[in-house]
């Protein structure tokens, strides 16, 4: 389970400029969850926290209970909107990197789920943008973090290829079971995916304005 409690904050040297104010939500463990909300609300940011990269200027970021705000770790994993992978390793060292043990048989079931058997010696620069996202999604899983964000991870993609990802996005949720949070521009990419959409609100400084149950088919 992985809960925000009351996180607010605002950049360094700028306290008359809040972004976040007061956002508590708990994630538990096999939900999707789905973060919406307009351009420069603070979904990135919110991501950033749970992840352990920025501190809050309140709040705090507990996962089983552990509280690891502001501490970079294994339990939160997030995948940037541009998969940093690393140009000089191919495609099977890279996933076999990512695990705390690696594992040649598991960096095999992970390239199958993510569709990327047969290009296990190919570098990143030898893949399509959407290979290297499925190839960002398969390091991810190799961490087997507790929480995994995607922060508009296939926004910048056209529509076919989005939806192709989402589907494996899917796909990959439901043999893993791994908790989620989704963020993305778009309610509709949370279709058949998220259990629930957090919504961010236009007004500043943002607060969750509304939580959607979704259904799920
Ligand atoms: N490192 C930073 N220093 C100062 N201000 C920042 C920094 N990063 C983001 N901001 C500001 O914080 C606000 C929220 O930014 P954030 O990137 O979290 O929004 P977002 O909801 O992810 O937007 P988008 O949908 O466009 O990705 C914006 O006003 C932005 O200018
Ligand atoms: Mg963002």
């Amino acid at each position: 389970m992985i809960e925000f409690q009351h996180i607010s904050h605002h950049y360094p040297g700028k306290p008359e400029n809040l972004i976040l104010d007061d956002i508590s939500l708990t994630i538990s463990k096999g939900e999707c969850v789905g973060l919406t909300g307009p351009s420069g609300c603070g979904k990135s940011t919110l991501a950033k926290i749970g992840a352990g990269h920025v501190r809050p200027a309140a709040g705090k970021v507990l996962v089983n209970g552990r509280d690891l705000t502001c501490r970079p770790n294994r339990e939160v994993f997030m995948i940037h909107q541009e998969p940093d992978l690393f140009p000089w390793q191919k495609v099977a060292k890279q996933v076999a990197f990512a695990m705390s043990k690696p594992d040649n048989r598991r960096v095999e079931q992970l390239l199958a789920l993510v569709k990327l058997r047969g290009f296990e010696n190919f570098y990143p620069g030898q893949l399509s943008g959407g290979m290297k996202k499925r190839l960002a999604l398969a390091r991810a899983l190799a961490v087997d973090p507790e929480l995994l964000i995607l922060d508009e991870s296939f926004s910048s993609l056209d529509a076919t290829l989005k939806n192709e990802l989402y589907e494996d996005l899917r796909r990959v949720w439901q043999s893993t079971g791994t908790t989620i949070l989704l963020i993305t521009h778009q309610s509709a990419d949370l279709a058949n995916l998220a259990h629930r959409e957090i919504r961010l609100s236009a007004a500043k400084p943002t607060t969750i304005s509304e939580t959607i149950n979704l259904v799920r088919t």
